[in-house]
């Protein structure tokens, strides 16, 4: 899987990708991730891409030119199996969404700034619009990274115990269970005493029992939705 992301400030995404889970499914070849300079495909003579917006509202605008020749040219090489803007007034992210794209092939991450882009990349360039929150970011940079890791933690081989990824919280839309390690008692904080009987499938009744009461207690709408 190859994800290519299209950053006016791409500087900000050199520390995400460099690290941990997400640095060393590159190293074993699990997934390819290309930053990329939208300036480098502009073919203004002072390399510029961002205008005034029409109307004359505040703000700059990234223009089409070096955006729609950047995702042009990769689609050139290989197929891409969606062109993701991420904006905050996208749809939600939420771990179904995740587990699709993880699953999809090559992405195209396109990174707003400034003021927006023009709305004619969204219309025709654009295959999915993507948010990772109810709040403002200065770019679409960091919610690229937030993609980016959680997807690349799903694909298979990256995480080592593969039965990991699908205990996380959300899978099953439930909050994952409690989690202890040595030493069993720290100043008088125990271990629940079950955790330490050896008898597996009490262990297991257990665990879905937390789940599924830390779910009622802390997000119970995870309860009335499917995605
Ligand atoms: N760009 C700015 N804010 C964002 C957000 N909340 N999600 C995705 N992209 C964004």
């Amino acid at each position: 899987m190859r994800i290519d992301i299209l950053s006016a400030v791409p500087g900000l995404l050199e520390g995400p990708f460099s690290d941990s889970i997400v640095k060393r499914a590159q190293e074993k070849g699990l997934v390819e991730i290309v930053v990329h300079n939208i300036r480098d495909w502009s073919t203004d003579k002072h390399k510029k891409i961002d205008d005034e917006p029409f109307g004359g509202s505040a703000g700059m605008v990234l223009t089409i030119q070096p955006i729609a020749d950047a995702i042009e040219s990769l689609q050139k090489e290989r197929h891409y199996a969606e062109v993701v803007f991420l904006t905050p007034d996208g749809e939600q992210l939420k771990q179904t969404a995740v587990n699709h794209l993880s699953m999809q092939g090559n992405l195209i991450l396109l990174c707003g700034h400034y003021k927006g882009i023009d709305q004619r990349i969204r219309e025709h360039l654009v295959t999915r619009e993507i948010s990772i929150g109810d709040y403002v970011l200065s770019g679409g940079e960091l919610a690229a990274a937030v993609l980016t890791d959680a997807i690349v933690r799903l694909i298979p081989g990256v995480i080592g115990d593969e039965q990991s990824a699908l205990t996380d919280s959300f899978q099953d839309n439930l909050l994952a269970p409690p989690v202890y390690t040595r030493p069993a008692d720290y100043n008088g904080w125990k271990v629940p005493e079950i955790l330490r009987s050896g008898d597996h499938k009490a262990i297991n009744t257990w665990l879905e029992e937390q789940a599924i009461e830390r779910t009622q207690a802390l997000r119970p709408d995870l309860f009335e939705k499917d995605s």
